[in-house]
């Protein structure tokens, strides 16, 4: 096997423009990454980015955001995938950024690049707007007959809630079928890891044995302030993956921002 690498970018956050989360543009954020790419002379095979494309996800949104990934996409050399998070809605999604019938169906798709195999799925539930991930049946049947082969260069995975546990999130809020997940990704012989969002900081680690990468993203990062208080601060990364031999070494790229607090929450928020 050869090496070879993608570029993973979550929790975009975006809105068209005029309607940004704070005071600063989410959309612009997501530009530089694909400059930053562009500019270190990166070249990956694809880019995927794992969820909560959107802040709000109207149709306007997904039409904008659409523009935007093609031109980042233009720029890097590479096409550009996505899964939805809990922050975006399937139906607008479906006719704003795929250009189709709205549908409530879950997006789910496998791609092969460069021999190196992506399988995006859905893990975001409607109505859950801030809370948990289930992967369905329909999906779960999908990627257990993709699994059934495998890729020159691997299988990448990619949804939104990331399978691990991570301390001082609970449970509830991540994949809360990761157990029948895992089962199904168990019986692939070519998986490098999933690739996930969501927790807006960097978890990386093992679910079941199985790599499980959870990357900060764009918007913010979360870390504790102290007082008992989680805070969310101005933050711009995304991750490098290099895969050689089915094993990937992740390197993240932070980019300067001001890194003002944008929120403060209670850690309580996130207990169990
Ligand atoms: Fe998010
Ligand atoms: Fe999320």
């Amino acid at each position: 096997m050869e090496t070879i690498q993608f570029v993973h970018m979550t929790d975009t956050h975006m809105n068209a423009p005029g309607r940004d989360l704070w005071d600063v543009s989410m959309t612009e954020k997501a530009k530089r990454i694909f400059q930053d790419v562009k500019a270190s002379g990166y070249k990956p095979a694809f880019v995927v980015i794992t969820g909560d494309l959107a802040q709000e996800g109207n149709l306007e949104d997904y039409a904008y955001i659409r523009k935007l990934v093609d031109e980042g996409s233009a720029l890097v050399g590479a096409p550009v995938y996505v899964t939805l998070g809990n922050h975006d809605h399937r139906s607008p999604f479906r006719a704003g950024y795929l250009g189709e019938a709205p549908s409530e169906g879950p997006y789910y798709y496998s791609t092969t690049v460069g021999g190196l195999r992506l399988i995006g799925l859905t893990s975001q539930v409607p109505g859950e707007e801030t809370g948990f991930g289930f992967i369905d049946q329909k999906q779960l049947d999908f990627l257990a007959e993709e699994l059934k082969t495998t890729a020159p260069q691997g299988t990448v995975i990619a949804f939104h809630h990331p399978m691990l546990k991570i301390v001082d999130i609970a449970a509830k809020y991540n994949l809360t079928n990761a157990e029948e997940v895992s089962a199904v990704l168990k019986t692939g012989r070519d998986i490098v890891g999933v690739f996930a969002g969501h927790v807006h900081s960097n978890n990386i680690g093992h679910y079941d044995g199985i790599l499980n990468v959870a990357a900060a993203g764009s918007t913010y990062v979360g870390r504790r302030i102290g007082d008992g208080l989680i805070g969310g601060h101005n933050f711009c990364s995304y991750n490098l993956v290099t895969v050689t031999n089915l094993q990937a070494t992740v390197q993240t790229i932070i980019l300067p921002t001001s890194n003002e607090e944008f929120f403060r929450v209670d850690m309580t928020y996130f207990a169990d």
